[in-house]
């Protein structure tokens, strides 16, 4: 099996005169696992659907390999969906589902003995053969509907939402087995998720979605270290904002005064002018919270005092809600991870307790400009 590339150029979508896809364009490699990733509403699963061939856009072209297939019928695309729902057949047993396709093929018996097997085995129910769907547990049911789409050897395998109907814990040993999968088979996966989570595990790249537009294109480290906007900041993981204005700009760094934290220290990632307003965002994880003065600071570092309004402490860390220069309205969140070893920690941190919170600047990334 070998995987193509897709290409969607310019594609738009209305559904009567809303429009939901604005002017799409995407270029997913051969053999990536690609994600698609927004909220609910933004437009995912059109363009799956477009991929597949059940919808055509209204504009702009859809490119398997070098091959134009916006017009294609779904049946002559070398694509197959998973959906949320399993849709495997209730009254076929696990062998007579994953062999449904090739006997509408007219494979030899023997031949499709020998297909049924293999992907059965890739998706290591072989031991369930015979069973019928209703005796499947909900991960085993996703994993022979991948098992029927792969038989046919596409060149694209589409997932909208696969992992959706499942329970947290089997989602993520599902993830698990779904990167396996395809790490063996090696074609391209398009992996549609509302679940950022999901989409930073497993995705090579990811295409973070809003309101029928593409956001930005990124590896997972791009999309959660450098996102372009707010809403990709705000979206992926859990962050902090900061607004000021530019009041210096040194060889290394920018200042940004803000009524609420003083001045904070960004990096110069963006084109900034003294006098733009500018949104900050620092992640939770990049702060370090202490009681004493921290003291390895050097220029690059900011230290802003606050006051702990309250620890949520959950084994592997501690997250503070810190209130900063008296503002309860806005609070400032930083995480803490705990040792792999325990000690009774004399300098462990209190609700209401005063803090130092330091980070340095290139951790405050520049998500808006104006
Ligand atoms: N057949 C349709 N007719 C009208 N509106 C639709 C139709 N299909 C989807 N929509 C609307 O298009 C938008 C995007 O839908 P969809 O692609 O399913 O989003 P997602 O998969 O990201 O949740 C939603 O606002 C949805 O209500
Ligand atoms: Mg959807």
């Amino acid at each position: 099996m070998k995987g193509s590339n897709i290409k969607i150029e310019g594609v738009q979508k209305n559904f009567g005169d809303v429009q939901i896809l604005k002017n799409i364009d995407l270029e997913i490699k051969q053999g990536e696992f690609f994600s698609l990733l927004g909220p609910s509403g933004c437009g995912k699963t059109t363009i799956l659907k477009m991929i597949a061939g059940f919808l055509e856009p209204d504009q702009g072209a859809i490119y398997l390999g070098n091959e134009d297939i916006t017009k294609l019928a779904p049946n002559k695309r070398n694509v197959n969906t998973i959906f949320q729902t399993y849709a495997l057949f209730p009254h076929l047993n696990v062998y007579e589902n994953i062999a449904f396709p090739l006997r509408l093929k007219k494979l030899s018996k023997e031949e499709i003995d020998i297909e049924v097997k293999k992907y059965l085995e890739l998706v290591k129910l072989s031991e369930h053969i015979n069973k019928f769907p209703h005796q499947l547990s909900g991960g085993q049911k996703q994993r022979i509907a991948i098992a029927r789409a792969l038989v046919n050897q596409p060149s694209v395998l589409l997932l909208d939402e696969p992992l959706s109907a499942l329970d947290a814990k089997l989602r993520q040993h599902m993830l698990i087995e779904l990167d396996n999968i395809h790490d063996k088979v090696g074609i391209t996966f398009i992996f549609v998720t509302h679940d950022q989570a999901e989409a930073l595990s497993v995705s090579d790249r990811i295409a973070v979605m809003n309101k029928g537009e593409v956001l930005q294109v990124g590896t997972p480290t791009e999309i959660y270290e450098k996102p372009v906007n707010e809403f990709v900041a705000d979206f992926i993981g859990e962050t902090n904002f900061l607004e000021g204005k530019v009041v210096e700009i040194k060889e290394n760094y920018g200042i940004a005064q803000s009524d609420f934290f003083g001045d904070i220290k960004f990096e110069l990632d963006k084109k900034v002018e003294i006098g733009n307003k500018v949104k900050i965002t620092v992640r939770p994880e990049k702060i370090i919270v202490s009681k004493n003065p921290p003291t390895f600071v050097d220029d690059n570092d900011n230290v802003i005092k606050g006051k702990v309004e309250e620890v949520i402490y959950s084994g592997f860390q501690s997250k503070f809600f810190l209130e900063i220069n008296g503002h309860k309205e806005k609070l400032f969140q930083a995480f803490k991870q705990h040792h792999n070893f325990f000690v009774e920690d004399s300098s462990a941190i209190h609700w209401k307790d005063e803090v130092y919170l330091s980070w340095d600047c290139t951790d405050g990334y520049l998500v808006e400009v104006v």
